[in-house]
């Protein structure tokens, strides 16, 4: 009877989730903030209360680095809280509460966001009976703290910045014991109903929220993953941005509902600068946001400091958000920026940057759910050589595991999968299998034996396993939280125990929300026990990066690490871009899905985690020709470029369609090869500095208000600005181009364009409208060959593009695409420079690493023809070269310089 009940109940997940009709997301399988009670309950504070949280006088203490106080809440008699304030290096302040003394049970604090401890910069301290002022040395920061209510104002340069609790919505719920008797309206802190599940909540309320009010901004960013537009949306009359790790299938669009992710990160911007807040929770967490430009009733900030002089709250006036969090501590850091890079590096020195990737990872994927067997791989891998289109890594999704067993191979259709990835190696491409966190509960699994036997599973609040449902059927979920299972988790991925694995196989880890069919909202319920005794409550968020650590340590381990480790992760959180790309999950083939890929990624790119994509064509459905065609256009300029389907869709190979479609595809994925030199090093960038490498285009032009609101067209790097076609049937589109003083170069025809606003370009369906920045150079390898690897010596082209000064610049990573010798200094980094009509290559660092790559051609885009001749300069002499030129676009061509790549060089024009 059990068993029959198990399978009918899987029958009906499979029915729902594998179900391919696209009506839109069942919004009643998730909640709303009126049934999360707690965002209920933080969203109901009134802003015209005075805020009940004051600091105790006498406890302010200040050691050179961070100040301490005890907060009280003056509506509970003996409710202590500890404020701590650390000044941190570069512009940045951390702000952490949590209860004082003694605790009914531990706050969750999800260090693992943090790449490292942040390194404190001394502050100095005075004060009167109201109010103390901090000053960070080495910068120009001043924090007032208000003694009573508890508020904070920052200010930079002497300007208002931020203030803190500003409208008095500070909360914190410190634990109680159960009443006996429970009122009726704490009913809902105590136990929740939502759908058929129950949270027993046996720990009671404990929900932290704070304000912020950020005056230097108009506009406010970031806070993926939701699928909405890149500028936020003020959240008056609709739901808050919610963050809580969900497998929603078939997500609507241009709303804040949750998604796969959540990156507490919110950046505010305005003409003169740029500021961000990180709020380290990895609860439940909601985000009211208001007073944004795009909001109608919002008015002057002169206003709203009249307000703040007066005591009043702040009301409308300039951008707010309001962060609300079921449990954990209230931890945030303030980043002052002033400038958008200086805010990424600020909170990428915080929670990261995202190693460099194997160069193969930044090339063309191909992906499918699922390709059937070992026969099939390789006939769609060889097809790819048939049809002359470079591909670099075949994926296989669930279906190729002996009965959804991870790390396991199908006995019949992969029965030899060391073969099949040495066949894909022998071309220079790699294998990527999936490996989900849920874990078949079947006594003859190994994975499933071991947990059992040595403990390693979640647990019900009863001690005994959780078990949910996913695509295996009756799953339990490993802890990744207890360090016993991180260890066993890592030795998982070593050669001998993932029989069949090889160095040239990676991982992807999906469903890692987790995604439980038959929990609530799809996910594992919160009363759910963790190791340290932490319910799920406290840790749902950070469930898939620290899956994700695991994997990525495993992948390390296996090589004893030598090779750079590439995983894709469907879940995420802040920091997850130390290990892994992230993707935009289960997609549709439709317009509006292609077009939301942009801001969805730049969204994610701001706030760390650069390395993302869409599935190109779409999850779902089966998009036609044009679509198809569109989103590779589109897909060619995101970092991470794979085509996936599922399931039951029509197969989409690129050579399944028309001959048209088949060679526009190809040329776009050529495109992408001809442009790896440009991602790695813009990768290497990020490494380094934490700057996107997809960026929004206010990153490059602050201070052109029009540009704010833009998330249709994006940058890569600083030197192409991008507007992927994302319409159907459209002749021509509008591109906007910023800048007053700017020439913009199209890819294609090189002509220049130097109007600063919108135009009307021509788009029939082989034009990608993709434009080279003048004052940029951007190295290129123009012989596109089947994947990768294979191109490693190949020659490079410079490309450069003539800025309105007659300059230009740019730059060039080299190394061995797959190792981390470059970490030991192995590398080579050349930067260029176009000046006085020369061309100089300065190698900034090229003694260490052997380079047989060579210079092939110079192309200079938008020069006068009065040059006829060029000749090179290195350490061994000079030599004449020949050139071309090109009246109709301005491009003169220079023709085998043929010197090795990491040298010292100069061109002369002559
Ligand atoms: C999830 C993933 C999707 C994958 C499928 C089967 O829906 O998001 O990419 O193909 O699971 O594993």
């Amino acid at each position: 009877m059990k068993i029959i009940g198990r399978f009918l109940l899987a029958i009906i997940y499979l029915v729902i989730f594998v179900s391919n009709s696209v009506d839109s997301v069942d919004r009643h399988n998730f909640k709303t903030c009126d049934q999360s009670n707690f965002c209920k309950r933080c969203r109901s504070m009134s802003k015209n209360q005075i805020s009940p949280f004051q600091l105790v006088p006498d406890s302010v203490s200040l050691t050179d680095k961070y100040l301490e106080a005890v907060i009280t809440n003056t509506k509970y008699e003996g409710v202590y809280l500890r404020m701590r304030l650390d000044g941190l290096r570069d512009s940045t302040l951390r702000v952490r509460i949590n209860e004082d003394g003694k605790q009914l049970y531990n706050r969750f604090q999800p260090v693992h966001a943090l790449a490292s401890e942040p390194i404190p910069q001394s502050m100095t301290m005075a004060r009167n009976e109201t109010t103390i002022e901090l000053e960070l040395e080495q910068s120009t920061i001043k924090v007032y703290i208000t003694i009573a209510p508890f508020k904070l104002i920052v200010y930079v340069n002497d300007e208002l910045a931020m203030l803190v609790n500003s409208n008095n919505l500070m909360q914190f719920e410190h634990y109680r014991p159960k009443p006996e008797s429970i009122p009726d309206n704490e009913v809902g802190s105590w136990e929740e109903f939502f759908k058929e599940h129950q949270d027993s909540k046996p720990r009671g309320p404990s929900a932290v929220a704070m304000d912020f009010t950020l005056y230097s901004s108009s506009n406010l960013y970031g806070l993926p993953e939701h699928a909405d537009s890149f500028s936020l949306k003020g959240t008056s009359g609709n739901d808050p941005y919610r963050f809580y790790n969900l497998d929603v299938f078939e997500y609507e669009l241009y709303n804040g509902m949750a998604l796969y992710g959540a990156v507490p990160f919110l950046m505010g911007h305005g003409k003169k600068n740029s500021i961000g807040i990180f709020w380290l929770n990895a609860a439940e967490t909601w985000v009211d946001i208001s007073g944004v430009k795009s909001d109608a009733d919002r008015t002057s900030v002169v206003e709203s400091i009249v307000n703040l002089v007066s005591g009043s709250s702040v009301d409308k006036e300039v951008p707010q958000a309001h962060f609300m969090s079921e449990s954990g501590i209230i931890d945030f850091f303030i980043v002052l920026g002033p400038k958008p890079l200086d805010v990424t590096r600020q909170y990428s020195s915080l929670t990261g940057t995202a190693p460099l990737p194997p160069l193969f990872s930044l090339a063309y994927h191909q992906c499918r759910w699922n390709y059937n067997d070992q026969k099939d791989v390789h006939n769609v891998e060889t097809n790819f050589d048939v049809y002359d289109i470079p591909m670099d890594v075949m994926w296989l999704d669930i279906e190729h595991t002996d009965s959804k067993k991870y790390f396991t191979w199908d006995p019949i259709k992969f029965s030899n999968p060391v073969e099949m990835i040495n066949n894909l190696t022998s071309k220079g491409r790699k294998l990527v299998t999936i490996v989900d966190p849920h874990i078949k509960r079947d006594s003859n699994y190994f994975l499933h034996n071991d947990a059992i036997s040595n403990d390693l599973y979640v647990k019900n609040k009863d001690g005994s396993v959780y078990e949910g449902w996913c695509w295996p059927g009756s799953s339990s979920y490993l802890d990744f939280l207890n360090p016993k299972v991180q260890e066993y988790y890592i030795s998982r991925f070593a050669f001998n125990n993932y029989l069949g694995s090889t160095e040239d196989l990676y991982i992807w880890n999906d469903m890692n929300e987790p995604s439980v069919f038959n929990g609530p909202e799809v996910t594992m319920p919160k009363d759910c026990v963790h190791h340290g005794d932490y319910e799920h409550r406290d840790i749902h968020n950070i469930y898939g990066l620290l899956q994700v650590m695991s994997t990525y340590e495993g992948l390390l381990k296996r090589t004893s690490g030598k090779k750079r480790p590439f995983i894709l992760t469907r879940s995420h959180f802040a920091g997850t871009q130390r290990f892994a790309a992230v993707w935009t999950g289960d997609n549709i083939a439709d317009w509006q899905h292609l077009k939301i890929s942009l801001p969805m990624c730049l969204s994610l790119a701001i706030s760390g985690i650069s390395f993302c994509g869409a599935d190109v064509g779409g999850f779902f459905n089966n998009p036609d020709k044009e679509l198809f065609i569109r989103w590779y256009q589109a897909g060619t300029y995101l970092p991470f470029f794979r085509g996936h389907s599922h399931i039951d869709t029509k197969r989409r190979e690129p050579w399944l369609f028309d001959k048209q479609t088949t060679s526009l595809v190809r040329d776009t994925i050529r495109t992408r090869y001809t442009l790896l030199p440009l991602w790695y090093t813009l990768f290497k960038t990020h490494e380094l500095t934490g700057a996107p490498v997809i960026r929004p285009l206010f990153f490059e032009f602050p201070s052109e208000e029009n540009v704010f609101g833009i998330d249709y067209e994006f940058m890569v790097g600083n030197s192409l600005l991008v507007c992927p076609v994302t319409k159907p049937n459209v002749q021509e589109i509008s591109v906007y181009f910023p800048g007053n003083d700017e020439v913009w170069y199209d890819r294609d025809s090189h002509q220049p364009i130097k109007t600063n606003g919108p135009i009307k370009i021509q788009v029939p369906i082989n034009k990608v409208p993709v434009y080279q920045r003048g004052g940029t150079i951007i190295p290129t390898k123009q012989r596109v060959r089947r994947s990768s690897v294979v191109m490693r010596d190949d020659p490079y082209t410079l490309v450069v593009a003539i800025g309105l000064k007659g300059t230009a610049k740019g730059n060039l990573y080299v190394d061995d695409e797959e190792s981390f010798e470059y970490r030991d200094g192995k590398f080579v980094y050349i930067e260029y420079e176009f000046i006085n009509n020369q061309l100089i290559s300065k190698c900034i660092h090229c003694n260490t690493f052997n380079t047989n790559s060579w210079l092939e051609k110079v192309m200079v885009v938008g020069i006068p023809s009065v040059f006829t001749k060029a000749s090179i300069h290195t350490v061994e002499g000079s030599t004449e070269l020949s050139v071309l030129y090109s009246a109709s676009n301005q491009v003169l061509t220079i023709r085998k310089p043929a010197v090795g790549i990491a040298q010292n060089w100069t061109i002369t024009l002559l």
